[in-house]
């Protein structure tokens, strides 16, 4: 089982486009069981999948540890091979209280994926974090073994890398097993500037994925209708460079024998 975390300490950069498009590829041409889990309490991605009930179990329950029944139960089945753990807002409320009190349990999502891993019962986990080190992404950040940080081309983006990268460096004490997969470049377009923001980012001591994602309005348009780009404008380059990112990631789709 692979588990990855798409982390940026900016908004706006991707984290939660490309959970979605990667989670849509993964289940569709790989035929893999993904599960999303949603740490941020913006609750987009749960939003994209689904409008949330008031009994519906959340992350927010995993760090108060109130949530003990068998996994499977506690998921929500989003479509095909896609599962989802959603987000609420009181992740917003359990940060200030966790603040005061230090009583988030930041274990919680991997106990989580110690079991889901014992019953071999998902293939790909992909954590979507918040920006920041919150609660709910720090937790994620003990259950990763990778992490994906989706990046936009200025100047803002590259000033921060190096302390996210060293935050998450200093995780390594805890969660021994966490990597940086790569630095994702999104909403790539030909221009100057972001030509050159790409040359300085890839002359960093850091993995760089070769597969950037493409600027295009198909995306704005999808999350509208909230079907991943993948599946909305299969010809559109954003969902081209998904699928190659997967591939880059995940190495070839396997054939049907
Ligand atoms: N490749 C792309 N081309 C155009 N717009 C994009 C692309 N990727 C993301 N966006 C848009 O950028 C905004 C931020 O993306 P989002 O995934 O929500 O970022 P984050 O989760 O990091 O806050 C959204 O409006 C999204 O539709
Ligand atoms: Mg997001």
């Amino acid at each position: 089982m692979r588990t990855i975390a798409l982390l940026n300490m900016k908004g706006g950069v991707g984290k939660t486009t490309t959970v979605i498009n990667l989670a849509h590829v993964l289940t569709h041409d790989y035929h893999q069981r993904v599960l999303v889990v949603d740490c941020d309490p913006q609750c987009n991605l749960s939003n994209f999948y689904t409008d949330l009930g008031d009994e519906t179990v959340t992350v927010a329950d995993y760090l108060k540890s109130t949530q003990e029944p068998f996994w499977e139960d506690c998921l929500l089945e989003v479509g095909n091979g896609l599962w989802l753990l959603p987000a609420s807002p009181s992740l917003w409320e359990l940060d200030l209280a966790s603040h005061k009190n230090g009583d988030s349990n930041i274990m919680s999502l991997r106990e989580l994926m110690e079991v889901i891993e014992e019953d071999k019962g998902m293939d790909v986990v992909l954590f979507d974090c918040p920006p920041g080190f919150t609660a709910a992404s720090t937790a994620a950040l003990m259950a990763a073994q990778e992490v994906i940080i989706p990046v936009l081309m200025d100047g803002f983006s590259l000033e921060g890398m190096a302390e996210m990268l060293h935050q998450i460096t200093s995780m390594h004490q805890a969660n021994p097993s966490l990597e940086v997969g790569g630095v994702l470049i999104n909403q790539w377009h030909r221009s100057a500037p972001v030509v050159q923001a790409e040359q300085v980012l890839r002359a960093m001591p850091v993995p760089v994925y070769h597969q950037t994602i493409r600027r295009t309005d198909k995306v704005l348009e999808s999350t509208m209708v909230k079907v991943p780009v993948t599946e909305y404008s299969i010809a559109s380059s954003a969902a081209r460079d998904y699928r190659l990112l997967a591939q880059e990631i995940f190495g070839e789709v396997p054939t049907d024998e």
